[in-house]
Order: structure tokens, then C-alpha cells, then sequence
């Protein structure tokens, strides 16, 4: 199975993130990610045995305990990749202590039970588009709107159709108090 774990974003965070989206729309080509897709991924495990899921669940259940709720608030955008063909996203302002901190500890124990996770650094986004071309032009102001983020899912992905599928196979609730 192909699995990652990610964080869901609250309506309001995805309303304004649709948002932007529509702005881009009026300027820049490129392959846009449907608003109910929109997920920020904590880490990205790709293959996994379905025998080992239940491990997978695990240690993100023991990283998440020891985590608390969150308020976050969305950021710039951003690019990775070539100007003509990039992955176009939305990054976080506020909340990115404890977003480095929840990927961190979700990395750090998936890597303790034996999983593969690449060492690229952790940069808080949600990617809005894929193969944008951001060469020409002005990219418009994003909408930002702040929220709680208030648990972590594993999900397993399909992407055999011509868009992904993400099932979520278990959510993880962060407690404590926000704000
Ligand atoms: P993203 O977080 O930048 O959008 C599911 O494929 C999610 O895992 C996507 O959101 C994707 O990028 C993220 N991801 C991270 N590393 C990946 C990789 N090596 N291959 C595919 N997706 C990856």
C-alpha cells in the first residue's frame, strides 16, 4: 500500500486555501489539486506491506500523544522545482514551531519502528498545484485565514485513476487546549 501521514486542514483553512486556488486559476496553467484533497503530509512513507499498517498506525498514535491541538495560520506561497513546471503551494505563518515539532516526532518514530523515510526537510505546505508554470507573471495576494489543527491521519493512496484517491485508514485526535 501506498501510505502517508498527514494533517487535515479545518473548513475555514480550506476555504481560503479554495480561494486562492480560484485566483491562481485566472493566471497560471498547470494541473490544480481539488480543494477536498487539500492535506499538509507529515511524512511520506510510499510502499508499505499491508502487513505492517498496523505498526504504521502505531507510532503515529505514540507521536501524536504526545502533541497538543494547534492554532496555525496559512502563509506565502511558494514553489518547488523548475519556474515552467512546479509544485505550487501554500505555507503556514503562525504555528510553524509546532508544526516542525509534530512532523518531527511523527518522522522520528516511524524511523524508531524500522520505516524508510526520505531526509529531505520538513517545509510545512499545501500543495495547490502540480506542474504550474509560474515563469511569467505575477502570482496574485493568497487568502489567509487562521484555524485549529486538531489530529493527524494515515492515509493509503491510489493513483491509478486520473486523480488520487486518499482513503484515510485511521485519524489521530492531538489534545489538549488551544490558543
Ligand atoms: P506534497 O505534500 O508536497 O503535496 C501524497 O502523495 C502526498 O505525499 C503528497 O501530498 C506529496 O507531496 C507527498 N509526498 C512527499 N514525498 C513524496 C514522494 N517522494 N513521492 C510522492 N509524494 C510525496
Amino acid at each position: 500500500m501506498r501510505l502517508f501521514v498527514a494533517a487535515e486542514l479545518p473548513d475555514g483553512l480550506v476555504d481560503a486555501l479554495a480561494e486562492t486556488s480560484a485566483a491562481l486559476r485566472a493566471t497560471v496553467r498547470g494541473r490544480y489539486v481539488g480543494p477536498d484533497l487539500f492535506h499538509v503530509t507529515l511524512a511520506f512513507l510510499g510502499e508499505v506491506p499491508g502487513s505492517r499498517v498496523a505498526e504504521v498506525a502505531e507510532a503515529v498514535r505514540e507521536a501524536c500523544g504526545r502533541h497538543e491541538a494547534f492554532v496555525t495560520s496559512l502563509g506565502s506561497l511558494g514553489t518547488f522545482g523548475r519556474a515552467s513546471s512546479a509544485v505550487l503551494w501554500q505555507g503556514f505563518d503562525r504555528g510553524r514551531e509546532a508544526w516542525d515539532a509534530l512532523a518531527r516526532d511523527v518522522r522520528g518514530e516511524l524511523c524508531a519502528a524500522g520505516f524508510w523515510l526520505d531526509d529531505k526537510g520538513f517545509l510545512p505546505h499545501v500543495t495547490i498545484m502540480h506542474r504550474a508554470d509560474v515563469a511569467h507573471g505575477v502570482l496574485p495576494m493568497p487568502c489567509v485565514d487562521r484555524g485549529v489543527v486538531d489530529s493527524v491521519t494515515l492515509f493509503s493512496s491510489d493513483l491509478s485513476g486520473d486523480r488520487p484517491r486518499y482513503e484515510a485508514l485511521e485519524r489521530v485526535s492531538l489534545g489538549g487546549v488551544v490558543d
